[in-house]
């Protein structure tokens, strides 16, 4: 298998620090196993035979790979020469169009190159679109790695879970959020104080807009709800409310009454974000940015995964994902 990466920031680079760890359990499925694109905004890297992928996991930027020309076109240009098996896109998140990853998508599908995405804004505008495209060409477009980084969840719904209907979904879907709610319930500072906190460290974005705003977990309830409940949900059909208006006092208060307050997504009939109450010692009360998903299941009952959803460990979903593909 020939695997093209498009986006080569932190979880492009990780995820190739993690096939070149994991190279001989690839070449021990498929001993053709081999990277042969990488792209960025600056152009690709290409080689039919194989790039070194040693060398391509100690570098930051494609232009630092020595020994390889650098092609100055974009990723369109890559998947359309290239002689490419697996797609796997890892370019930022647009929940407004989905660009430019659904073009990377929809190009890949067209051509019949299956696809592995961490990138949640194309299954968020074009959920169904693109599955039926990928079904109609014969492949596999798999996105583990965009709801709950780490947590297998798609894959333990579709492959344990498929005599068990999904009577609701609700949980912990954005680690930020989780972060400064719980900086506001164990010192007991203020939402602006935990969000700069937050930034200092890493964990929020420069712009946080769309994660205390509720939004980056509402695409994740588009993504869940249209993946495993047949749905065709957009994301005006989330009914959204984030964390931006807790105060200190509220936290305090829910704290002597023994719960925590924590941004719930949910999925039943309705379909909602929201700051809810949750018991202290319920499964669902996770710290720091841990993320929690519960399932409610009519012959398993209750289920509920924690993990990492976001940061190095989200690779583990693609590379799961990328050996789904191979076998
Ligand atoms: N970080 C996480 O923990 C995490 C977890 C789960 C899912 N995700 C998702 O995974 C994706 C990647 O996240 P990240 O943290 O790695 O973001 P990132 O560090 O910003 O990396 C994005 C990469 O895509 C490149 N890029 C931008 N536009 C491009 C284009 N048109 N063609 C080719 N490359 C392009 C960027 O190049 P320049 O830097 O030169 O612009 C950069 O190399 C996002 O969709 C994100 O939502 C991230």
């Amino acid at each position: 298998l020939k695997l093209a990466i498009v986006g080569f920031g932190y979880i492009g680079r990780s995820y190739v620090r993690a096939l070149n760890r994991k190279l001989d359990l690839l070449r021990s499925i498929d001993d053709g196993f081999k990277v042969v694109g990488v792209a960025d905004i600056e152009g690709y890297l290409y080689n039919a035979d194989g790039l070194d992928l040693g060398r391509l996991s100690v570098i930051t930027k494609i232009t630092e790979y020595r020994g390889e020309k650098l092609y100055g076109g974009s990723a369109i240009e890559l998947l359309e020469k290239g002689e490419i098996d697996l797609l796997v896109e890892a370019t930022p998140t647009n929940v407004k169009d989905g660009e430019p990853g659904l073009t990377h998508i929809v190009k890949a599908l067209t051509r019949g190159i299956h696809v592995v995405t961490s990138n949640k804004g194309p299954l968020v505008v074009a959920f169904r679109r693109l599955m039926e495209l990928a079904k109609a060409k014969g492949v596999k477009l798999k996105y583990e790695a965009t709801v709950a980084g780490a947590i297998p969840i798609f894959s333990l719904v579709e492959k344990c879970l498929r005599g068990d209907k999904i009577k609701r979904i609700y949980g912990i879907l954005n680690g930020t959020t989780n972060y400064i709610l719980t900086r506001m319930h164990f010192e007991g500072v203020s939402f602006q104080q935990a969000l700069k906190e937050a930034q200092e460290r890493g964990i929020a974005e420069r712009d946080p807009t769309l994660d205390v705003e509720g939004v980056d977990a509402a695409c994740k309830v588009v993504i869940l709800a249209n993946s495993l409940m047949g749905k065709d949900l957009k994301l005006n059909d989330v009914n959204v409310t984030g964390i931006t208006k807790i105060t200190p006092e509220a936290i305090t208060l829910a704290k002597r009454a023994g719960y925590a307050i924590k941004l719930i997504a949910s999925i039943d009939d309705r379909r909602t974000v929201a700051p809810k109450l949750v018991p202290l010692n319920h499964p669902l009360c996770v710290h720091g940015t841990l993320n929690a998903v519960r399932f409610e299941m009519d012959l398993a009952g209750e289920l509920t995964l924690i993990g990492r959803g976001a940061g190095e460990e989200t690779v583990s979903a693609m590379l799961n994902d990328t050996i789904d593909v191979l076998t």
